[in-house]
């Protein structure tokens, strides 16, 4: 079997390495692949994961019998639909399902309809009638912008001066272009925060073992928020009666949802929680894969990832086994000094070889002339199995401490709340 990968950064690489010794796999492409990629892809680096057309042509043009399509803008723009016309089946939401993370308008309008809980929200596409209901409603609040922002379209303000500001940038200044055209304004809420990807063909849905994320730049959860700068799985504040809790009230009902709305989603998706006060709620919905959570979501499970693709792309998955191991796992990013912001790149990456149990998933790295080369923000996800979260933690620190480029950054926190939820539950 021949495959076609979508992407390009450590959650690619993650997946690739997932199933990259599948005796069914002859050749890999990926379009467009990365730096360390290449060694079992060929990489496709001239064309982007946003070219639809020329993916589709390349698509043609060669033997591909399945699709995998990690990122959100290609699933937003409608490759899989387009892929499927052409006879390939692919792992990934269509253009209409994946509006559950394209639209944030959507997604909110679909959880009050169905009753799914999540914050409290008002959408506006007229500036003065938003800032009209900032007043109304105080600080602190949420705006988001409505479409894709990379990450970024999110504004959690504590003034409302700082609110204000957010809507003047995303629907005057046009700081996200289009997507900020519309904003959510959102109820702020507080609790600690659950990632929860799930395997889902439209009528079955298989959460897989929980993470959690650290999405700013700095210790202690200080500085801008960025793409996510390492994580662990599980997730120690996420429980099984809590598990429960979301199959019944957020999981089940969403894919049920987007069934009736005749949107059934198949593929990935990912439940961004917010364990309240009041219960669990939907924080957003990603219609696919998360980054850097895959990387620690992937080592932990055992049964066979491809079958798993295939059994969701043949809406079949009622039948396949999704086991994880009950070890802990922990990634520990490193991104180049200075990201999101400003930060330079082309400096050679060394690694060391990795033993079992442990991994290195490339992000934002080229390869020239045999060596590998910083080439973006995050580059590497530095990523430890372990019996116990506090000897993943060590060991993926351990790991990252054996990488080395100029200009790495990396937080030195990475689990730290986790550990401390599991001193106090272990008493
Ligand atoms: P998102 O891009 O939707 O994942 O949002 C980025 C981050 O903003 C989330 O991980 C939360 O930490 C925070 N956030 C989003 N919505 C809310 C909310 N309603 N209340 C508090 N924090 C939020
Ligand atoms: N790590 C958050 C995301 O993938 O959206």
């Amino acid at each position: 079997m021949n495959i076609l990968l979508i992407g390009s950064g450590g959650r690619e690489h993650a997946i690739l390495k997932a199933i990259e010794n599948d005796d069914r796999i002859e050749k890999i492409y990926a379009i467009p692949g990365n730096g360390a990629m290449v060694e079992r892809c060929e990489c496709i680096p001239e064309i982007k994961a946003t070219d639809i057309d020329k993916i589709v042509e390349f698509a043609k043009n060669h033997p591909i019998d399945f699709a995998i399509v990690a990122p959100d803008d290609p699933l937003a723009l409608g490759l899989v639909d387009q892929l499927e016309k052409i006879g390939i089946k692919s792992f990934g939401p269509n253009k209409d399902a994946a509006q559950i993370e394209a639209s944030k308008a959507f997604a909110k309008d679909l959880m009050k309809k169905y009753n799914i809980p999540t914050a409290k929200f008002k959408t506006f596409d007229n500036k003065d009638e938003a800032i009209a209901y900032i007043e109304e409603e105080g600080a602190p609040i949420v705006i988001k912008a409505d479409g894709l922002a990379l990450g970024k379209g999110v504004t959690v303000a504590t003034t409302i001066e700082e609110a204000k500001e957010a809507v003047i940038e995303a629907m005057e200044n046009k700081k996200f272009g289009e997507a900020g055209n519309t904003v959510v304004i959102e109820e702020y809420l507080s609790g600690p925060e659950v990632s929860v990807l799930s395997f889902t063909d439209g009528k079955t849905i298989v959460p897989m073992i929980s993470s959690m994320d650290h999405k700013r730049a700095f210790d202690n959860d200080e500085g801008p928020n960025t793409g996510g700068m390492g994580t662990i799985a599980p997730n120690v504040f996420y429980t099984d009666e809590i598990a429960q809790e979301c199959m019944d009230q957020i999981f089940l009902p969403t894919i049920n949802a987007m069934t009736q709305e005749g949107k059934p989603f198949k593929g990935c998706l990912y439940f961004g929680l917010m364990l309240t006060a009041d219960g669990p709620k939907v924080i957003e919905y990603n219609c696919r894969f998360g980054d850097p959570e895959t990387q620690v979501v992937l080592p932990l499970l055992e049964s066979n990832l491809l079958d798993i693709m295939l059994s969701v792309a043949n809406e079949e998955l009622e039948n396949q086994s999704v086991k994880f191991s009950d070890d802990k796992a922990c990634c520990v990013v490193l991104a180049s000094e200075g990201y999101p912001v400003n930060y330079d790149s082309g400096f050679e990456i060394t690694l060391p070889e990795t033993k079992e149990n442990e991994y290195i998933y490339i992000a934002g790295a080229k390869e020239e002339d045999g060596k590998l080369i910083t080439n973006g923000g995050r580059v590497l996800g530095a990523v430890a199995v372990a019996p116990t979260l506090k000897k993943a933690i060590d060991k993926a620190y351990e790991l990252s401490d054996k990488i080395d480029f100029e200009n790495a950054y990396k937080r030195s926190d990475i689990g730290k709340k986790a550990l401390e939820k599991e001193s106090k539950l272990n008493g």
